[in-house]
């Protein structure tokens, strides 16, 4: 799988007034942009064809701050939403982008730290008849799409927001599709709060028993920052993780140059555009540096 979708609109409700000056995934989760978190993610998974979609009132700063993505070795395209009409809608805007391949579809807020991203990853990455949903364990199944599976992770059932959950495995907002996505996204009709469903979406691939699911391992922590308590954990928990191994997590332009998409010359001038900060010294650490972690 080579491309993938960003999902970036909505309106972000539950976190204005911070919303109302700044769109939800360019709010800062501890030392950078929400949206970095997901961007590494699929810069970390090997994918660097990649459409940002996000709100026509939204789209300058975005692109004011990722540009085409050439700086991080990567191709960066946008596209407007223009109403937060659901998730599945990504596909549809999309279709030209994703030229009858296989997607990965990841929601701009979904901010994860990997313990390690392993092999496993690679089946959903290669899926050509079929789709993958993510799940991990969660203590409030209430509050998720709900993911009822076998004793081998086959799907059995997805259900919103249940009022009695059939497990406590909560689907995350990353997806693996295969190319067959946006006609099925097409057939879809907006459910009663007038939305294109991704659960609907879902069962679609599991009628026809093509829907699987792979799961987070403790190791990995999928975190939410939709309110503001959570922003400001979320911004906690990096803090505590940076501060403590003095290596930063989902710094995209060390993710870049770990991954071999940019060269160290490359990395050192991205560090010189944030020179000034503890960034920009970060940043020219690492490229000095020849140490593993
Ligand atoms: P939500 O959390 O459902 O919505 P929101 O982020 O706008 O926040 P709130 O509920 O407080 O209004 O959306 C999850 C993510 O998906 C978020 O990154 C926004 C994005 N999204 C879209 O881009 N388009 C859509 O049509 C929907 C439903 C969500």
């Amino acid at each position: 799988m080579k491309k993938a979708i960003v999902l970036a609109g909505g309106t972000g409700t539950r976190l204005r007034p911070l919303t109302d000056v700044v769109c939800k995934q360019l709010l800062p989760i501890y030392d950078k942009p929400m949206l970095h978190y997901p961007l590494a993610t699929l810069m970390l998974l090997g994918i660097k064809d990649i459409l940002i979609i996000t709100t026509p009132k939204d789209l300058s700063a975005i692109q004011d701050n990722l540009g085409d993505g050439s700086e991080l070795g990567i191709n960066i395209q946008y596209k407007t939403q223009n109403a937060p009409r659901g998730l599945p809608e990504a596909f549809i805007i999309g279709e030209d982008f994703i030229n009858n391949e296989p997607v990965c579809l990841i929601l701009g807020d979904n901010i994860l730290y990997w313990g390690q991203l392993n092999l496993l990853w690679n089946e959903c990455l290669s899926v050509q008849n079929g789709a993958y949903i993510v799940g991990t364990h969660t203590k409030e199944p209430e509050r998720f799409g709900i993911i009822e599976c076998d004793r081998n992770n086959k799907v059995l059932s997805l259900t919103e927001k249940p009022t009695n959950p059939k497990s406590n495995i909560a689907a995350i907002g990353l997806y693996f599709y295969d190319h067959q996505v946006v006609d099925f996204a097409k057939q879809l009709k907006p459910s009663q709060r007038g939305e294109l469903e991704i659960t609907d979406l879902n069962n679609i691939y599991l009628n026809k028993g093509t829907l699987k699911a792979k799961f987070l391992s403790r190791g990995t922590t999928w975190l939410d920052a939709g309110t503001v308590n959570s922003l400001m954990d979320a911004s906690n928990f990096f803090k505590i993780i940076e501060d403590r191994q003095g290596l930063k997590i989902c710094c995209i332009e060390e993710v870049s140059y770990n991954m071999g998409y940019i060269s160290r010359n490359q990395l050192l001038k991205l560090a010189q555009k944030f020179s000034g900060s503890n960034y920009g010294k970060y940043l020219e650490q690492r490229a000095k540096n020849n140490d593993t972690e």
